[in-house]
């Protein structure tokens, strides 16, 4: 029995720590330590948004590089509002599942046997070990430490080797949920709202929530248009996420020096960039008739929504890149690719993916900074 004493009063302060999702950051040392937050505040205060946009500068180097700051930035921009964190077809079935991290906080996103979509931290509420990893298709899920299992729901079905255990109610340690929303084909998180594991799914506000005043002209331009997916492809790039969404925020000032196989199929005059609440959408039109391809299209749309999503909109692709934050200096970008389904073919895609291949892997350093690539057929 005594055996058994132990973990058990681990749970009671896990239980204690986990009441406010919230608190999961702070009790994983997510949140910056008071001087350390105090540092990242002062390096905030230097940031003036009144400032016209004419006399901006870049911010100092400290808002990419300081610790302190990715922990504060950590805490104040992402365990707050709707996160993007997959897609629909990652949960297409009853039992399908998939897991992720950001920041500090593991997550997972399931969707049970009455097809309900529902995400919890991935963390066990026994000794804290993480749940499950990767994706797939579970009825349950059983920890790998001691082996308590959860319904897809989030109750404790099991609690191992319990009995004899006072006063331990099993209803009291189901997986803690987040809440979770879809919109258009987009899986999103929000950390930042405590829930009930009934209320899970909201839907009603989540357009105005997560897109502002511009979820209807995304619609206009295809974004939430049924695609099919094609693959997933993934690469890790050693800086800080910031420096991705600041190219991808430049309104096209890089593309003729760093795309000139892309800039010759647009017409960059054309090019426009309009900022809304939470996004900016940034337009340029193909080229002539002779020169378009499908990846470019009549009219090419990339839109950036805050603080790490992006959506580009061409032809008949569609293409998001997600950026997951993995410290300072380090970053993983997750670029999940759409087509329509009437032009799924191998060699089409073969093509558009040696076109990306091309933007992220220089000929001289492409096998060392690819350290994952992957490709699933869907
Ligand atoms: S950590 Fe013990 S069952 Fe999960």
């Amino acid at each position: 029995m005594s055996l058994l004493l132990k973990p058990i009063s681990r749970v009671f302060l896990f239980q204690s720590n986990f009441q406010n999702p919230r608190a999961i950051p702070n009790f994983s040392s997510v949140s910056a330590s008071c001087s350390s937050s105090y540092e990242a505040q002062k390096m905030v205060r230097q940031f003036d948004p009144k400032i016209p946009i004419e006399q901006a500068i870049t911010p100092p180097s400290s808002w990419y590089a300081d610790p302190s700051f990715y922990a504060f930035e950590l805490d104040r921009v992402f365990y707050r509002g709707w996160q993007a964190v997959g897609h629909t077809q990652q949960i297409k079935e009853p039992n399908d599942f998939f897991s992720g991290r950001l920041g500090n906080v593991e997550f997972l996103v399931c969707r049970d046997d009455d097809g309900k979509i529902a995400a919890f931290h991935n963390v066990c509420r026994h000794h804290a070990s993480l749940l499950v990893s990767g994706s797939g298709k579970k009825s349950c899920f059983t920890c790998p430490y001691h082996g308590w299992t959860y319904g897809l729901n989030g109750a404790l079905r099991k609690a191992t080797r319990i009995s004899g255990i006072q006063d331990f109610i099993a209803n009291e340690f189901g997986l803690i949920p987040i809440k979770v929303a879809i919109w258009g084909p987009f899986v999103l998180l929000n950390m930042d709202k405590e829930i009930l594991p009934e209320d899970n799914i909201d839907t009603d506000q989540i357009a105005s929530e997560w897109l502002g005043s511009c979820s209807e002209i995304l619609r206009l331009n295809g974004v939430d248009s049924p695609l099919t997916y094609v693959c997933r492809r993934e690469y890790i790039i050693e800086c800080n996420w910031k420096v991705f969404c600041d190219n991808y925020l430049d309104g096209g000032y890089h593309v003729p020096y760093a795309h000139k196989g892309l800039a010759s199929g647009l017409t960059l005059d054309s090019y426009t960039t309009s900022i809304f609440e939470k996004v900016s959408i940034q337009s340029v039109e193909g080229g002539s008739k002779e020169t378009q391809d499908d990846r470019l299209g009549s009219k090419a749309l990339y839109a950036f929504i805050y603080p790490n999503f992006m959506i580009n909109r061409y032809g008949p692709w569609m293409d998001t890149n997600l950026l997951i934050p993995l410290g300072p200096r380090k970053c993983l970008v997750v670029f999940d690719y759409f087509l329509e389904a009437s032009l799924k073919d191998q060699k089409r895609i073969a093509f558009r993916l040696q076109i990306m291949e091309t933007f992220f892997c220089r000929p001289k350093s492409r096998e060392e900074k690819r350290t994952k690539l992957s490709l699933r057929e869907a």
